[in-house]
């Protein structure tokens, strides 16, 4: 999605705002620019495509030296991307600019307002209209910061912006609504950005901003003010985010530096929430009675998160005996939800800023559900709508594929999994007590996988030219046939799709041949075992090409598949921790083998911020 980066005081601010914005490309974005105040005038340079056009745009003016600016990356949603949409927008007397993520949803009725005025457009998008709409208001307004609030207060749907206005050299107004939007104090000046990693290395304090309030950027401070002009105090916080975070730390790529910290991080939420042999979690606010009094458990969320989220369906009533539904928030927002008391809404999301996901949590906040929200980022917009949150922990993910959260996803899943079971009694103890010895052997197994990956890498090599690619399997690892086959889909855009394996022959088993590879996920223990024996089987006839990923160590495998990716032996239920590893790592070596771009896959956004 877009990210925008502003920067006031005494430094080159071109350079600042670039690598701002090269520290917020992970979110996705098909064309960007900039805005520099110099000498009281606007210099405002576009691109579209990667920052590397931008930067080139910039190296043709490099006698630029202002002290001053505003820059965006742009995810294209009203408008192709183009030089007419890319932003910076200017208003219609060249004396405003400004940046904008988010989406004015009423755009189109105040177009239509403001061209009755007079006012012309020259893009498709809805950020012009805020800019012009903001001219339109500074012509009644006593002050800049006046016309920016008046202006917001016609504005319905999500915005975080940054605006220049040429009578205030001085001035950087920062605004948001539905829409994250930070504000940092540095040495050298003051800065904004849609995510921390853009403030790091400029500023050593910052805030958040909330809904409705603008910060009022000068090169020595700034000063808060809420929707009425009122001004107040905001507290800042130190910006801890460190430079090992923000790099590759000697991988080729993001995914794969997050793939190999998985084992780390599993071992942190299992020394986090597992204490003497008890699961706590001080930050479930629902006691023991209520946990007891549940009837249902509804999760939402979407892409990764929805399949962490099936598998913590399949783990909450295998253990806890609650029923569990899980819907996509995209479906869950449009759909009628009957009346039922002690409901427990959980939203999974990484970034808790996708709109789908928050728009269902406040559904079902108005419904009276108490709300649990699992995430990356305890510092989102869905946190707002919580009664409990639990943190995942996994440290930024910079790479478009999720990879490092779903597995701390899934972490979280079992351990409220067992969290209820203890409080509701659900399962003898030393049930209890074993899985949770089965998890602390889970890191360790993760390490395994990752300490040797040529059979994956030698996979990867031989299934690179499919066109397409069918996964399945049975149970519990559904769910990792899907989130193997979007990870593939995601990042090599090969045509990937997920069935549960007995589906293959209700309809999937027309697509197979000599050219599509099918991967089955499946592990022993379990009638679900043979049962895909049997469905594999049933694909070889059709002369599909078979892949297994399983800890069976039956040497009859060889003969039916002709590729074998073996991870160590767990209980089938924790599986989706280790069997996941070698699907994200053959999604990632296939796409490097394509040449693709695999931090930054094409059209795809780190948070998607639209419904
Ligand atoms: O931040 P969220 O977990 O809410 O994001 C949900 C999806 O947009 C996200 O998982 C997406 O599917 C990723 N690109 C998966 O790799």
């Amino acid at each position: 999605m877009c990210g925008v980066v502003g920067f006031i005081g005494s430094e080159n601010t071109a350079e600042i705002l670039f690598n701002g914005l090269k520290t917020l490309e992970y979110r996705g974005y098909d064309s960007a620019g900039l805005a520099l105040c110099q000498n009281n005038s606007f210099h405002i340079l576009k691109a579209v495509g990667k920052l590397e056009n931008l930067l080139r745009e910039m190296q043709k003016n490099t006698s630029l030296d202002a002290t001053m600016g505003i820059g965006h990356i742009r995810w294209a949603t009203h408008g192709a991307p183009s030089l007419a949409n890319a932003h910076p927008h200017i208003s219609n007397d060249g004396k405003t600019v400004l940046v904008h993520n988010g989406i004015i949803e009423n755009y189109k009725e105040l177009k239509a307002d403001l061209s009755a005025k007079g006012y012309r457009f020259s893009s498709d998008t809805d950020t012009e209209v805020a800019v012009v709409q903001i001219e339109d208001e500074l012509k009644s307004a006593a002050s800049f910061p006046q016309a920016v609030r008046q202006a917001m207060q016609k504005f319905r749907g999500a915005f975080a912006f940054l605006i220049m206005n040429k009578d205030n050299p001085q001035m950087l107004v920062a605004a948001k609504r539905n829409a994250p939007l930070l504000v940092g104090r540095g040495e050298k000046g003051m800065m904004a950005a849609s995510d921390v990693p853009a403030l790091a290395g400029h500023v050593s304090k910052f805030a958040y901003l909330d809904d409705d309030e603008l910060a009022l950027l000068s090169p020595q401070g700034m000063v808060f003010q809420n929707a009425q002009g009122s001004v107040f105090t905001k507290p800042l916080q130190v910006l801890s985010l460190s430079q090992e975070a923000l790099s590759k730390n000697g991988f080729d790529h993001f995914m794969l530096k997050e793939i190999n910290e998985q084992p780390a991080i599993v071992r942190s939420l299992l020394q986090r929430f597992l204490v003497q042999g008890k699961i706590v979690m001080p930050s479930f606010n629902l006691s023991a009675q209520e946990i007891e009094n549940l009837t249902k458990i509804e999760i939402v969320a979407c892409g990764t998160s929805l399949h962490a989220a099936t598998v913590g369906k399949y783990v909450i009533e295998e253990l806890a005996d609650i029923p569990v539904e899980v819907e996509a928030a995209s479906e869950y927002i449009y759909r009628k939800h009957p009346k039922n008391n002690n409901i427990l809404l959980i939203g999974v999301s990484q970034s808790g800023e996708t709109a789908d996901t928050i728009s269902a949590v406040k559904l079902a906040k108005q419904r009276g559900a108490h709300v649990l929200v699992l995430t990356n980022r305890e510092d989102s917009s869905l946190v707002r709508f919580a009664d409990s949150v639990l943190g995942l922990n996994a440290g930024l993910e910079i790479s478009v594929a999720a990879t490092k959260s779903y597995t701390a996803q899934l972490m979280m899943f079992y351990l409220l999994a067992l969290y209820l079971t203890q409080e509701r009694k659900t399962q003898q103890h030393d049930v209890l007590q074993k899985l949770q010895k089965n998890l602390m052997a889970v890191p360790v197994q993760m390490e395994e996988i990752l300490a040797d990956t040529k059979s994956v890498q030698r996979c990867a090599e031989k299934y690179a030219k499919a066109q397409d690619f069918i996964y399945v399997s049975r149970g519990v690892n559904v769910a990792t046939a899907l989130e193997g086959a979007l990870k593939l889909k995601e990042i090599s855009y090969i045509n990937a799709n997920a069935y549960p394996a007995g589906e293959l022959k209700h309809g999937p088993i027309a697509l197979l041949d000599e050219k599509m590879p099918v991967l089955s996920v499946l592990m022993p223990g379990s009638p679900n075992y043979d049962k895909l024996l049997s469905n594999s089987q049933e694909a070889k006839a059709r002369h599909a090409r078979l892949i297994a990923v399983t800890s069976a160590r039956d040497k009859n495998l060889k003969s039916l598949f002709d590729d074998v990716l073996q991870v160590p032996e767990v209980p089938e239920i924790l599986s989706p921790l280790t069997a996941n590893i070698p699907l994200q790592l053959l999604a990632y070596f296939m796409a490097n083998k394509l040449g693709r771009d695999v931090d930054k896959p094409r059209n795809l956004a780190k948070s998607v911020t639209v419904e």
